[in-house]
């Protein structure tokens, strides 16, 4: 069943119905000012980071589900509506909401109004701004109220839930004109505040909360509203919001628009103050003045539309399965953005007050992104790599506001200095930025350590090399990619972080995974260093590239498939000897992707192995047969019920894992089958089973042990977007950069038919139509350039900022 239906012209998801089986939520905003906004105009709004510069209150986990956000309530003679049907809940007549790339449109009616809500954020700008367009349809003249309404945040998210002894105290604001500014804490040691305003001049305001809602009331009946009557309340302490209250006469016919802006501003120490406590409202004051007309407003949304149109033209396919293209066209690419900025802050799963950003999942975010800003791809390594611990290993997180390691979760976990191998290869693959290996980068954010980055891979590399257990296979450490396998855990108590805490420290627990990764990504690391003149080191990253391969092959292979992992007892995990997690899925997807076992057969018999007992309708599970019981030595993911997350759910991250290393052997129809399981174009016709926004991927769906089986959870922010865009642009449509060109590989099913991609590329722009006459799986038969044979596979790089005709013959 479905909710909507996507609109590929316009590049949107249609949102039919408001009652989603689960809030279907849009991010706004690219640079510093971001905003979620769900499908009934809940969400919130921060500067930067999360937790620290929170602008509005949002309730997790409250009933009704999705409580605040930026609300508009209209008052049409007794009749209260919003535009997005939440929080007053009044049947519309009619109703839609449009997700787009940054911005989201609400368009509703009642009675002979139609209100149309426009809510994005612009480009240079740190703001939210929600244009509301009404008319009047209606054969008589209208009278009504508009009311806007948001709940200041006072700034630390995590804190404003939880001191409440103070902060009942702390709330200040001001108003002048038609501007309410949000000051808590300004008085003292910060120099910003929020703006709320409006370009029409307003008939009453509350900035109280009780005054506005009414102490016993929920959002859906605020006081003000449904008495028609703005309170003009001046919060002092307790709960300052921002409410307009704006009376419309309409005409029929006539249509009215206005727009509301809230925005966060900075003055600099020393000009603070207009008076003695009155704050400086210049910034505010420039920041209104730039959205007060339609003009501008409309401009602004030109401006935000071709900033996308301008990115997603760096990667065009046209094939004719039009779910495939409307996922690698827009929405795919759009998510892979999402992750970049928000890593797994801030989403209607992860509270945005929680986890920094990852240092592995930010070093794989790239995969899936450095082909739409390359520059702010290279920032993010210098960042993530100035974070790293001088033996080579990683703080696991670090805070964006600071760009610090994570103190409380500290280090430990074994693959994540691979992921910055894995991610500054694929950076200099796309922009061909060898400087960026001499760039001086420092350990821990300590300036007189810095080194290169260079000396940053090697460090990363041989922390694996430094770590290795009685096989010849590395430490897990804390845990590897899979942070749920906490093998030196060993917790019995209630409420330890299964992240933190090791009391077992082994020094002998193995991961066949890093193995498997560690062969991966070695090639590259050797050509990298090949090049840059190091050519010994070349030679010894190759030769622990083959003494890792022997060592998975001599231990790490199970028969049928690769193992796991040896546990603290140097006992096997994912074998067929064990009762329960026999088989696990990630070692199969790397160790093939490495290579491992492709020409002896073992790849194939790992690959049919997961087909079989790990392959469900809905997608691939993690492991097979699920724990069913809490087990010591395996920590958090026995922790969790069958089917569910890390325990034999459906984990979307390493789908395609598998779908790459289809790829890899050469099996186009399941490497495909692999991709659309997941996908979620092609599950939008289960919206009520799946649950979460069918335009997005989501990091796990309930596996087939689970009473839910099916059932979508913690979407957005996932590394399965950078992966899934990795899988299907690289490997499936096989568009892939390498160090000197673009080489073109694919592997799609025989009955795919051609296809046409285009690619920017080092400035060139590469036009690649693919033929496969004879139905081949994969293989490149013969590839012109401007109508000229190029020998081998790899189209060189041309670097003129010209379009190129690229023609592709599979066979
Ligand atoms: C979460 C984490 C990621 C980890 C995965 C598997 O998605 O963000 O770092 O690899 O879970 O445990
Ligand atoms: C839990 C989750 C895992 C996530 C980790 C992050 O272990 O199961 O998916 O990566 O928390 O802190």
């Amino acid at each position: 069943m479905k909710f909507g239906h996507f609109d590929d012209a316009r590049k949107e998801y249609v949102i039919t119905r408001p009652d989603t089986p689960y809030p279907w939520i849009n991010y706004l905003g690219n640079e510093d000012f971001f905003s979620l906004i769900s499908n009934t105009s809940g969400g919130y709004c921060f500067y930067k980071d999360a937790r620290m510069l929170r602008l509005t209150r949002y309730r997790y986990n409250n009933v009704p589900t999705d409580a605040g956000g930026r609300y508009f309530y209209i008052n049409d003679g007794g009749t209260v509506w919003n535009p997005g049907w939440a929080p007053a809940k009044t049947q519309l007549d009619f109703y839609e909401c449009r997700h787009g790339l940054g911005y989201s449109i609400f368009n509703a009616g009642k009675d002979g109004l139609q209100a149309i809500q426009t809510s994005f954020v612009p480009i240079g700008a740190n703001c939210e701004v929600h244009r509301l367009t009404i008319k009047n349809t209606a054969v008589a003249t209208k009278d009504f109220q508009v009311f806007s309404f948001v709940e200041f945040c006072l700034w630390n998210a995590y804190d404003d839930m939880t001191n409440f002894q103070r902060n009942f105290n702390i709330g200040e604001v001001e108003i002048s004109g038609s501007a309410i500014y949000h000051k808590s804490e300004y008085r003292e040691r910060r120099n910003h505040y929020a703006v709320f305003g409006v370009n029409a001049p307003i008939d009453g305001f509350d900035m109280d909360r009780e005054s506005f809602l009414g102490l016993y009331n929920g959002f859906d009946r605020p006081d003000a509203v449904f008495s028609g009557k703005a309170r003009n309340s001046v919060a002092s302490g307790w709960a300052p919001v921002g409410s307009h209250c704006i009376h419309v006469t309409l005409a029929p016919g006539e249509e009215k628009s206005l727009i509301f802006v809230l925005g966060y501003c900075e003055n600099p120490e020393d000009q603070k103050w207009e008076s003695p406590n009155v704050i400086n409202k210049a910034p505010a004051q420039k920041l209104l003045s730039a959205f007060a007309t339609d003009a501008q407003v409309d401009a602004a949304l030109d401006r935000l539309q071709a900033y996308w149109d301008g990115l997603l033209s760096n990667y065009h396919l046209e094939s004719k399965d039009e779910k495939l293209n409307r996922m690698v066209n827009i929405w795919n690419q759009y998510q892979c953005m999402v992750t970049f900025n928000m890593s797994r802050s801030a989403s209607y799963f992860e509270s945005g007050i929680g986890r920094g950003m990852g240092f592995r999942d930010s070093a794989q975010d790239l995969l899936g992104f450095v082909h739409l800003i390359p520059s702010r791809a290279r920032t993010r390594i210098l960042d993530i790599s100035a974070t790293q611990m001088a033996d080579g290993s990683a703080y696991h997180q670090y805070q964006p506001l600071t760009k610090r390691g994570n103190l409380e979760v500290g280090s430990g976990f074994n693959d994540d200095s691979l992921w910055l191998i894995f991610g500054v290869a694929a950076y200099i693959k796309e922009t061909g930025d060898w400087s960026i290996l001499q760039e001086q980068v420092p350990f821990e954010n300590v300036e007189a350590t810095a080194v290169s980055l260079l000396e940053h891979l090697k460090r990363s590399f041989d922390h694996v090399l430094n770590h290795l257990g009685p096989h010849k296979l590395p430490l897990i450490g804390r845990a590897d990619w899979n942070d749920c396998l906490n093998l030196n855990c060993f917790s019995e108590t209630p409420g330890e972080s299964f992240q933190t805490c090791a009391n077992f420290e082994s020094g002998i627990a193995e991961s066949v995974f890093i193995a498997g990764l560690f062969v991966a990504i070695g090639p590259a690391y050797a050509e990298i260093f090949r090049r840059s003149g190091f050519a010994e080191e070349a030679k010894r990253a190759l030769r622990e590239v083959r003494n890792m391969t022997a060592a998975i092959l001599k231990d790490g292979w199970d028969g049928e498939w690769f193992l796991r992992a040896y546990d603290a007892f140097g006992d096997k995990i994912g074998s067929r000897e064990c009762g329960e997690g026999k088989l696990f899925i990630e070692p199969q997807g790397f160790c093939v992707m490495a290579g491992v076992g492709v020409d002896t057969g073992l790849a194939e018999s790992a690959l049919d192995s997961v087909h079989k007992y790990l392959d469900t309708q809905y997608g691939i599970v993690l492991n097979w047969p699920s724990y069913t019981s809490y087990q010591l030595n395996l920590g958090e993911i026995s922790s969790y019920p069958p089917g569910y997350k890390e325990n034999g759910g459906i984990f979307c991250h390493n789908n395609p894992w598998i779908s790459i290393a289809e790829t890899v052997i050469g099996r186009g129809d399941q490497a495909f089958s692999v991709y659309r399981k997941t996908c979620p174009a092609y599950t939008e016709e289960i919206s009520e089973i799946h649950r979460t926004e069918p335009y997005v991927y989501a990091q796990m769906i309930a596996g087939c042990d689970a009473t839910r089986h099916g059932e979508a959870k913690n979407s957005w922010l996932t590394g399965t977007a950078a992966w899934s865009f990795y899988n299907v642009s690289q490997f499936i449509l096989g568009i892939r950069p390498q160090f000197d060109g673009l080489e073109i590989d694919p592997c799609i099913p025989a009955a795919f038919g051609s296809f046409t991609v285009e690619r920017r590329f080092r400035g060139s722009t590469y036009v690649i139509e693919v033929e496969n006459p004879s139905g081949r799986q994969k293989g490149v038969r013969s590839i012109t350039l401007d109508g000229t044979p190029v020998a081998g596979n790899i189209l060189p790089v041309c670097g003129d900022g010209q379009r190129h005709a690229v023609h592709v013959c599979m066979g």
